[in-house]
């Protein structure tokens, strides 16, 4: 009897990084897939299921305008109930640390259904930073019976936590994902140049800052904190910034007001993650709060400045490829600037290795889900395929 398996997903981060394994799960003959997207994004998720062709079985359009965190819990719960009881799977996948995926899982729990949490052990220690991801992905091990570590070091948080499930260190399925955009990207001209004439206009002589931020404990001072020291490099003339703007209007309202009118900085609507893989790549340096972001830059040698105080992703600055900077103008502008004056050091981006994944870990869950043997990802060892990706035609 073939596995029936219910991936359970609902925000662009999510989609990007389920939409290899679900793949790979409707092609195995072992399992019945079904997929459930809760729409805790609405035109984010949407952009990423067009992008990978992923036609959910079950669309909840749960988003409501600046939703609360309570809110959006309870619908969830309660309407994924009811996908519970009519897809009566064997097991439940969830991802990461959304409120989709603490709700799924309790959800799932409730009914007895077992939980395989992707991307599972990522811990900052510190359960306000980032809040409430830290909370979700601690609640979601805990109801786990079936935790895919992406690295290493993961899977040794969950150890120490002394938890009931299973832990299998696969590699990050972000990685997965972002081979299959580079591929695309570098086996087609002309989708290129599309990509391309869509994205701001920006000197290929000007070194360029991406920008990303959209974290609730930056929301306020962080955030007015953010929108000034892009102010200031904006005026100095030596970087062209583009900043993809998060439709939280939380961040959109004041990115907007403080930065919409200045010269050197392109804001931009959410990206298509092929759009946004091309903007990382023609990036001198990226700047961002982002979990995702973290894990792709390294793979295409990218420097990354991470405006926050902790990281869940130590193998990144272990590896020399991410620093954290803070919400403090001062080291934002610092930080970036330094890098700016130093090519030689960015530069150097492009030889380190990404220690996140070799592009083989939506297999090595589908091999731990059917029982079929496989290894599992050594982590910053590096292997042919985690060295940085060149890219083509960057400019
Ligand atoms: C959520 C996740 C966060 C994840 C992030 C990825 C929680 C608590 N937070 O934060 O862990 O890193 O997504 O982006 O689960 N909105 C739209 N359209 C969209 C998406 C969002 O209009 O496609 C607006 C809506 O007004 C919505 C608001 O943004 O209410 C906030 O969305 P929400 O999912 O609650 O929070 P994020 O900040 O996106
Ligand atoms: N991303 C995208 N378009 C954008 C900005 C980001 O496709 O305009 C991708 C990015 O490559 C990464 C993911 O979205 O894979 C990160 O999402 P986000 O920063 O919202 O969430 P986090 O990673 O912090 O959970």
């Amino acid at each position: 009897m073939p596995t029936r398996i219910l991936s359970i997903f609902g925000t662009r981060p999510e989609a990007i990084k389920m939409a290899p394994l679900v793949k790979q799960l409707a092609v195995n003959p072992e399992v019945v897939s079904v997929v459930c997207v809760t729409g805790q994004h609405q035109q984010m998720l949407d952009q990423v299921l067009d992008l990978f062709g992923i036609a959910p079985d079950y669309n909840l359009a749960l988003m409501t305008g600046n939703q609360t965190l309570n809110g959006l819990a309870s619908r969830l719960i309660a309407s994924l109930d009811d996908v519970l009881a009519s897809v009566n799977p064997d097991r439940v996948l969830v991802h990461g640390d959304t409120t989709t995926a603490s709700a799924a899982a309790l959800a799932a729990f409730h009914r007895r259904i077992p939980v395989g949490h992707v991307e599972a052990g990522l811990r900052t220690g510190n359960l306000m930073q980032p809040w409430p991801e830290e909370m979700n992905r601690r609640v979601v091990d805990v109801m786990s019976d079936l935790m895919f570590a992406p690295t290493p070091s993961s899977k040794a948080n969950l150890v120490q936590e002394n938890l009931h499930g299973r832990v299998v260190v696969t590699g990050n399925t972000v990685i997965d994902a972002l081979n299959l955009s580079t591929a695309r990207l570098d086996s087609d001209p002309v989708l290129r140049a599309e990509i391309d004439a869509r994205l701001p206009s920006v000197d290929a002589r000007e070194p360029m800052l991406l920008v990303t931020g959209h974290r609730r404990e930056s929301f306020g001072p962080g955030f007015a904190n953010i929108c000034a020291a892009l102010a200031d490099l904006a005026t100095t003339n030596a970087v062209q910034i583009v900043y993809p703007v998060h439709l939280n209007p939380n961040v959109r309202g004041p990115v907007q007001e403080s930065l919409g009118k200045l010269r050197n900085i392109h804001l931009v609507e959410p990206q298509d993650y092929l759009s946004f893989v091309r903007l990382m790549q023609r990036a001198s340096i990226i700047l961002t709060d982002s979990g995702g972001v973290q894990e792709e830059a390294p793979a295409l040698g990218k420097p990354v400045l991470v405006m926050r105080d902790v990281t869940e992703r130590p193998e990144a600055v272990a590896a020399g490829t991410v620093r954290l900077v803070g919400t403090q103008r001062e080291s934002i502008v610092q930080a970036v600037m330094g890098l700016i004056g130093n090519a030689q050091e960015r530069d150097d981006f492009a030889h380190r290795i990404n220690p996140y994944g070799d592009g083989h870990a939506s297999q090595r869950i589908v091999a731990a889900l059917t029982g079929c043997p496989f290894e599992e990802f050594a982590g910053a060892r590096a292997s042919e395929e985690q060295r940085v990706q060149p890219t083509v035609d960057a400019q």
